[in-house]
């Protein structure tokens, strides 16, 4: 199939390049000019495991191509993705002008048989007004479907071609008929294609990573909980997740989710409910207790300091929202850093990924960018940890006491083993756990 897929943000990108990996024939276009010569060139700008080396192959072998140009692209199309940005407006709503802009771009081009499918995260009723629009601007019923996607940074090639389900929300069987044969390679080990409404495919994205998001505020509450009660959260957290009902995933306590999905969405969705009159009560909750969440390690901090951290030296581990990414949207650990700044600490960074974006966001107000792990320790009066990197998990403590002024470790991921640190002479702060002190005596 023909397909043009507009925006080369992270979920055009990644669908674009995987359906052309399935063998169609995709174009991907974008409005930045320097973004589209980039990607025609191998560069991604965004890291993500896997994308690169998929964009070169199906760009070098002719499925793949880049353009800014939606004259060239749309008119040969059988279906045309919309995947552009729907970013959290002023008021906590989405911002929909992106999409519209598409809209308005693609009525002239389209083919009358062509199927226009929404993939950026829109709130409900969306879909309808794309419908009503292309309706207006083209002068006929066009074939419009929504089609959103459950994409995790970090492994998001994996998650487009191993779904859990391929949810769409379509209003006639021509719409059913295409998006059920550009997804069949994808469901041979028996996952399910829905077919919904397209309001009830727009609320389920928005309900299904509501509730995630729900489970970790949840966690998180309950480890601060622990702490005051002397649980361990950790065996509270396995304690629960036993239970079939309830399961493991997306009970990790920590520092609170972050990204450019989860916050953004659960505002979305509170902010919809509030402008149908209805009282979001459990998801204005979840957004609070994020929030408040977000800043628990520099709570922990500031107690351990007594707000004296002027002049004190402190490594940071992990500055991405969360591992295998460089995303830094609305990570835990811009918190941690604005704290760090504003009291006059020294800063010593590293992360794999995302030193790059958090230079572009504090410049020298952070003293040293760290190559290496062992770098962004030497001399320090305390470690903090914001994301759970893999080279993070098993570090040689003797060598990192050695290296550290002070052994005192601030772990927002709780990637340590209590009975370690204490062995190893450290004080160790964690999420939901008993505080470790080093004996001093
Ligand atoms: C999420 C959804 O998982 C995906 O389906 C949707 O399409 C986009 O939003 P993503 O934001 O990439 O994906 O990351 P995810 O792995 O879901 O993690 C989100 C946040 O939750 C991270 O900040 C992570 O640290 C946090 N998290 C996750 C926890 O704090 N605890 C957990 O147990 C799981």
């Amino acid at each position: 199939m023909k397909l043009a897929v507009i925006g080369t943000g992270y979920v055009g990108l990644v669908t674009g390049t995987c359906f052309s990996d399935l063998g169609n024939d995709v174009t991907c276009i974008d409005v930045n000019q320097a973004k589209v010569e980039g990607l025609k060139q191998g560069i991604i700008p965004i890291y993500e495991p896997g994308l690169s080396e998929l964009v070169l192959r199906n760009h070098e072998e002719g499925r793949l191509s880049f353009t800014t140009s939606v004259a060239e692209a749309v008119p040969d199309a059988d279906v045309v993705y919309i995947a552009v940005g729907t970013p959290q407006s002023d008021s906590g709503a989405a911002d929909l002008s992106a999409v519209w802009k598409v809209v308005e771009d693609i009525a002239p081009h389209l083919r009358e048989d062509a199927v226009v499918v929404v993939k950026s995260t829109v709130p409900v009723g969306t879909n309808g007004k794309v419908f009503d629009l292309l309706q207006k601007l083209t002068g006929r019923e066009c074939h419009v479907a929504s089609n959103p996607e459950f994409l995790k940074e970090g492994s998001a090639i994996d998650d487009f071609m191993y779904p859990d389900r391929v949810v769409c929300g379509v209003r006639n069987k021509k719409s059913e008929e295409i998006l059920r044969q550009l997804h069949a390679p994808l469901l041979r080990t028996a996952k399910p294609i829905l077919f919904m409404s397209p309001e009830s495919s727009e609320l389920t994205k928005y309900a299904a990573n509501a509730m995630l998001a729900t489970k970790i505020s949840f966690i998180n509450e309950i480890a601060n909980l622990s702490e005051k009660v002397g649980a361990d959260i950790n065996d509270v957290r396995i304690g629960m997740g036993h239970d079939q009902r309830i399961g493991f995933q997306f009970l990790f306590p920590g520092l609170g989710y972050g990204g450019s999905c989860f916050p953004k969405d659960v505002r979305a969705l509170t902010s919809l409910s509030e402008t149908l009159d209805l009282e979001p009560r459990i998801m204005r909750a979840v957004d609070e207790v994020n929030v408040h969440q977000r800043s628990s390690l520099v709570r922990k901090i500031d107690a351990h300091y007594k707000g004296d951290v002027a002049g004190k030296t402190f490594g940071v581990w992990g500055l991405a929202f969360k591992p295998k990414t460089d995303d830094i949207r609305e990570a835990p650990a811009l918190d941690l850093l604005q704290y760090l700044i504003e009291k006059g600490a020294k800063i010593m960074v590293h992360d794999p990924e995302a030193m790059e974006n958090i230079r572009a966001m504090f410049g020298d107000k952070i003293n040293k960018y760290c190559e290496n792990v062992l770098e962004a320790v030497e001399g320090v009066d305390c470690l903090a940890i914001n994301t759970e990197w893999n080279e993070y998990r098993t570090p040689d403590f003797k060598q990192l006491k050695a290296k550290m002024k002070e052994a005192v470790i601030f772990d927002g991921r709780n990637l340590f083993d209590l009975e370690i640190l204490e062995q190893a002479g450290f004080t160790y702060y964690s999420v939901g756990r008993r505080p470790v002190k080093a004996d001093r005596s």
